[in-house]
């Protein structure tokens, strides 16, 4: 555990993983599951008819969004499937001011974060993402609470927040250890 100095140079690095959203993800994490606005926005992009945006207003149930996904035949697995529709649920529709947004630029990052994003942004300041979260298996309720740990309280994240995050790693995490790239293992 570091002490607090040593972490605001890991504060600066997160909000820039934040900021640059996909990008960061595309490579150095590109080993991790995607999350439900990566999977929104890639099914978005090859499907007819619906623009992302007509999608992005929309509320639907888990199961309603699990059968629109599957429906699209794009050949995601089941958990894809339901990491999709668990981050869906939770996160759309987007807020109007968002949604107007996103109708003038198309631009996907401006979707609320999904639980890869948060778990990147938020699970590596103060611990290793490998030994803190990669490695660990739980259900929703177990991540839930991870939460509730005097050292966790401080976390920024919302309630929505924090439920994405654990309906992502239920359904995603533990990787296996050679899926890990070797730099990361610590
Ligand atoms: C503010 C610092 C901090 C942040 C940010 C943080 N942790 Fe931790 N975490 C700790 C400390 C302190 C411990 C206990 C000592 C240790 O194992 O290093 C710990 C331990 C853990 C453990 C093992 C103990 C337990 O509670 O089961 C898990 C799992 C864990 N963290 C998950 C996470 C996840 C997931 C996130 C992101 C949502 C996160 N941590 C973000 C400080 C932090």
């Amino acid at each position: 555990m570091r002490q607090l100095f040593h972490r605001l140079p890991y504060l600066g690095l997160a909000a820039l993983l934040l900021a640059s959203g996909t990008n960061a993800q595309d490579t150095q994490y590109a080993f991790m599951p995607p999350g439900g606005r990566t999977l929104l926005l890639e099914l978005t992009a090859n499907s007819e008819g619906e623009g992302l945006t007509g999608i992005a207003g929309r509320k639907m149930t888990r199961d309603e969004w699990r059968d629109w996904a599957a429906s699209k035949d794009a050949g995601l697995s089941e958990t894809a499937l339901a990491t999709l529709a668990g981050y869906a649920e939770l996160n759309l529709p987007v807020g109007s001011e968002n949604l107007a947004k996103l109708v003038e630029s198309g631009d996907g990052s401006l979707l609320p974060p999904d639980g890869k994003d948060l778990a990147i942004a938020q699970c590596q300041f103060c611990h290793s993402l490998f030994s803190g979260y990669l490695m660990h298996e739980r259900d929703e309720v177990g991540w839930k609470s991870t939460f509730k740990s005097p050292f966790h309280l401080e976390i920024p994240m919302s309630e929505v927040e924090r439920d994405t995050f654990a309906r992502y790693s239920a359904l995603n995490m533990p990787l296996r250890y050679e899926d890990v790239p070797p730099e990361l293992r610590f």
